[in-house]
């Protein structure tokens, strides 16, 4: 059984393609002033890569929508491998999304630090207390331009438009968290639509640009995007328990950040349900740090953080449920991505960093 499961890991199922990946992002984010290109390359260098979660999960979705490419008979039997070159060119342009998708995660990552001031990512210094709130953001919009000549590349306009409206819902989620009225902050159902612009948006509208690429019916994609929705939802819930759970050093960024920066996440509004006092704690925000204390205090006391991870939980078995719902595969590959793509909603569920 271990063998089995070591065998279907998500990350070394698509580690090949991975690989040549984080080289071709790197060469994307070349330019000729050198304080740029360090600066945009910053988060591609080797050992700060990070987990390249997104591009896995696309990399997966790509085989588990993989339907056979249909050809003339004619062209199958065609000895020069045109249908051989039609899956690879396929493939590719499945590439490209997950190219353009990581640049995009890495261009908010760079603003978002400059937006909480913060002063570690990934275990090393953020960019902007490396080089500068200015560096930090001209490199993050680099990135972003970078992009768009990938995304150029695919011609497809619904693609285009689709990758636009994540780039806006990453700035309304981001806009949208940082300019609360005292009622949204506390408010559940503001906290997730917040979260789906900040996280799952990028991941959900990208998994159903994977499966635009192909020929799939409007159900699939539809499904693909659920997933991906389903998916980051779960992630941002758990990265939400961890800020209070994690230690900076497991985490590599700073523990408590969000509770410190008068963000409120579902665990606190969890927490309010049992001891409404919290709530107007939480109103008076945090000029007299005795209240972060207490405001944890109540958090330690309630089901917060037990019930921020069940949501977490459910949302990850709705990405389950999408999978299980794509139109019957019995190819080996097909399965195998599809199982782990299940997987990857466990890890996210059981990750600690
Ligand atoms: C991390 O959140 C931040 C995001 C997921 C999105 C940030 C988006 C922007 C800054 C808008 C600009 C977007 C682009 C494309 C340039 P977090 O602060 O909760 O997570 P952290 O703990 O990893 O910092
Ligand atoms: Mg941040
Ligand atoms: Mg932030």
């Amino acid at each position: 059984v271990t063998a089995v499961k070591d065998q279907l890991d998500p990350f070394s199922l698509v580690s090949d393609e991975i690989s040549p990946l984080t080289d071709r992002l790197r060469s994307m984010v070349v330019t000729e002033v050198p304080k740029l290109a360090s600066a945009a390359g910053y988060f591609f260098k080797k050992g700060v890569e990070g987990k390249r979660f997104r591009p896995t999960v696309l990399l997966l979705m790509a085989t588990a929508l993989n339907m056979p490419v249909s050809m003339p008979s004619v062209d199958r039997l065609s000895p020069t491998g045109v249908i051989d070159n039609l899956e690879t060119e396929l493939r590719r342009r499945q590439q490209c999304i997950a190219e353009i998708t990581e640049m995009i995660h890495v261009a908010s990552l760079l603003h978002d630090d400059v937006l909480d001031d913060a002063d570690t990512r990934r275990g090393v210094s953020s960019l902007n207390s490396l080089m500068g709130n200015k560096l930090a953001v001209l490199a993050g919009n680099f990135l972003l331009s970078r992009a768009f000549v990938v995304l150029a590349s695919l011609e497809n306009d619904e693609i285009v438009s689709l990758i636009a409206e994540v780039v806006e819902h990453l700035i309304t989620g981001e806009t949208m968290q940082m300019t609360t009225t005292s009622e949204q902050r506390l408010n559940m159902q503001y906290y997730m639509e917040k979260t789906y612009y900040k996280t799952a948006s990028l991941i959900s509208n990208s998994c159903k640009a994977i499966s635009l690429l192909t020929e799939q019916t409007a159900e699939t994609s539809t499904l693909a995007y659920d997933y991906g929705k389903h998916l980051g939802l779960a992630y941002q819930l758990i990265d939400d328990v961890l800020d209070f759970t994690g230690t900076s050093a497991s985490l590599g960024k700073s523990s408590l950040s969000d509770i410190r920066h008068g963000i409120i996440t579902a665990p606190l509004l969890f927490a309010i349900e049992e001891f409404p006092q919290l709530g107007e704690v939480l109103q008076r925000g945090f000029d007299n740090p005795a209240d972060i204390d207490l405001a944890l205090d109540y958090l330690g006391r309630s089901q917060g953080i037990q019930r921020a991870k069940d949501l977490a939980l459910k949302h990850a078995r709705l990405a389950v449920k999408a999978i299980d719902s794509l139109p019957e595969n019995d190819d080996e590959d097909v399965r195998q991505s599809r199982q782990a793509l299940v997987d990857l909603t466990k890890i996210v569920i059981k990750r600690t960093k």
